[in-house]
């Protein structure tokens, strides 16, 4: 495998895009006129996901050209290399194998990279994950006064939080009754302060959970949580003051999830209490690792298990499906499409499901943190742009924020709509006319959407209404903004792990094509290093204040100032 990236802008298939895209007049209200089909011809499946990209700006010659591209940047080995294990992670001299995660019991051939056969590893680990997560959910794990565990509190950021948060959110309906999961990520001490105030420490776990154990916000957090649980249980009378008893509150109220058992055990967590992972599960890959402890714990192993077959069922579509009908793949190129040729700057992601809540800021990082490159895994300058931003938030509460920028702003944003079709809580407006079903007004707002941003509507539309001239131009909206659809029959955890893993080999995709690393992420170290350093001015050391730039210097001082009043 070639260590240089091909630069996808010196191929025959991006010469071809710059000349299609400079001839395309959109007209989506045409295309559809002219093509019974078209709905047809570009709805695609992916597991049990529904997903129409018709109303794209595509027709049949866009698609055949990115998939030369895709030829020509050699996507497919690329996927090969990353499920076989191969070092793609050159910045880090790692391999990728997330999707490792979700191999079955017993997959054939057995997965063995850099000699270590992974399948039994995941397979080790996920069973202790599941023995535990049995124990919580039974009332065998007790904390030290006996009392079975009520609330599971789960310390980590970054991917160890968005993921296990977004999903616990996503999949409410499967959490076992009596059973909470809270989670503390941000070192705003408000965060811990809030979310720990009205719980009893005798019914509450803390789950550190952290990737590297060094990061500063979860370490932090998690001495913040011992405190409160000695304090707390020292004055219920539930633990004596000594050193020992502390040593058993940690071991019955604290358990890790980390590659770093050394530093586990090192905070005071017994590693038989500590599930591990490996360097090749990136943070933000790592929901279905150990890192989903929490999730495990709150849904149970059988809905888990669920999760991870669902994750599954999508690597096996971007591995086997060809590419003119692999829903990842085409995604990933529409998404290359918009930003290097139609010079789209973002995309959001908008789930008409009030249980995705957390899903768009669950992508942004999956997403940001990927694909927020201006390197290749060469070392060489980006040749195109990278990296659009993500964003979103559920509709139909969107709606009443940003979409007027979407309908009618002078920028193209490229948007995914996801709704499913069995509402999670199927109530009928009694008492307005016509006793409507709330979902299907609710769904009604998913379709209408998209068949705005597609078909728009004209001036003469808008005359038509008896609409003044004066404002005629306010009332058009041009139409021929793209959108894809995304169905499932159900938020069940398969189709969210589904979902996930859909999103997972969409970032993929797209770095590929701009020959970057999509699994490092460099560009968060600067800050966290410079916050260590700037921390002693910040606590009134005078020489470290003296020696910050005059903007930053300028900043502590307000703090400094202020900080009592
Ligand atoms: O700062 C970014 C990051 O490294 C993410 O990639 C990661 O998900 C997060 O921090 C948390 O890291 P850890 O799991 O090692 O605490």
């Amino acid at each position: 495998m070639s260590r240089t990236p091909v630069d996808p802008t010196t191929t025959p298939a991006w010469q071809a895009l710059t000349a299609h895209h400079e001839a395309m007049t959109p007209d989506l209200r045409e295309w559809f006129a002219a093509d019974p089909q078209r709905a047809q011809r570009f709805t695609r499946t992916v597991g049990d996901l529904h997903v129409d990209l018709s109303k794209n700006l595509i027709s049949d010659e866009t698609l055949g050209l990115l998939l030369e591209l895709a030829e020509q940047v050699g996507l497919a080995e690329r996927i090969e290399a990353m499920l076989s294990g191969e070092h793609i992670n050159v910045t880090e001299d790692r391999a990728v194998l997330h999707t490792a995660l979700r191999r079955p019991a017993g997959a054939t051939p057995p997965l063995v990279v850099d000699g270590q056969d992974v399948d039994t590893d995941v397979q080790g680990v996920l069973d202790k994950v599941y023995a535990f997560a049995e124990q919580v959910r039974s009332g065998a794990w007790t904390g030290v006064t006996g009392k079975p565990v009520a609330t599971v509190v789960n310390i980590g950021i970054g991917g160890s939080d968005l993921g296990p948060v977004m999903a616990y959110e996503a999949l409410k309906p499967f959490v076992q009754e009596g059973l909470e999961v809270r989670f503390v990520s941000n070192i705003d001490p408000t965060d811990i302060a809030e979310t720990v105030a009205d719980l009893d420490p005798a019914t509450t776990l803390f789950i550190v959970a952290s990737k590297t154990f060094t990061t500063l916000e979860t370490l932090t957090n998690a001495r913040l949580a011992r405190a409160w649980l000695w304090r707390r249980l020292a004055e219920a009378g539930a633990i004596e003051d000594t050193d020992e008893a502390r040593a058993e509150a940690v071991a019955k109220h604290f358990v890790a999830v980390s590659t770093a058992l050394d530093k586990v055990a090192a905070f005071g967590i017994d590693p038989s209490n500590a599930f591990g992972f490996w360097d090749w599960v990136g943070g933000r890959y790592s929901m279905d690792s150990a890192i989903g402890t929490s999730l495990a714990i709150a849904i149970g192993p059988d809905a888990f298990g669920q999760l991870l077959a669902g994750f599954h069922a999508v690597d096996e579509h971007l591995r086997h499906v060809p590419f003119a009908r692999n829903v990842p793949v085409l995604m990933g190129l529409l998404n290359v499409w918009y930003v290097n040729f139609w010079g789209a700057h973002t995309h959001a992601v908008l789930p008409y499901d009030q249980h995705l809540h957390r899903f768009p800021a669950y992508l942004q990082q999956l997403t940001m943190e990927s694909n927020g490159k201006s390197v290749r895994w060469d070392g060489s300058p980006a040749t195109t742009q990278t990296g659009e931003v993500f964003w979103g938030e559920p509709g139909t509460n969107g709606q009443h924020a940003f979409y007027q920028l979407i309908h009618q702003g002078t920028r193209m944003i490229p948007a995914d709509f996801i709704a499913m079709a069995h509402p999670a809580h199927p109530l009928v407006d009694v008492d307005a006319p016509g006793r409507p079903d709330v979902h299907e007004l609710f769904l009604s707002n998913f379709f209408a959407q998209t068949k705005a941003l597609a078909f728009g509507k004209t001036a003469d539309e808008v005359r038509a209404e008896g609409t003044a001239a004066a404002i005629v131009p306010a009332r058009v909206f041009s139409g021929n903004r793209p959108t894809t659809s995304i169905m499932a029959p159900a938020l069940t955890p398969s189709v969210l792990g589904q979902l996930v893993a859909l999103y997972e080999h969409i970032t993929f995709v797209q770095g590929i094509v701009w020959g970057i690393d999509s699994f490092d992420q460099w560009g968060v170290e600067l800050g966290k290093k410079l916050a260590l350093e700037i921390a002693p001015a910040v606590a009134g050391d005078r020489d470290a204040l003296t020696a910050q730039d005059p903007s930053t210097r300028g900043l502590i001082d307000f703090y400094l100032t202020h900080r009592r009043a």
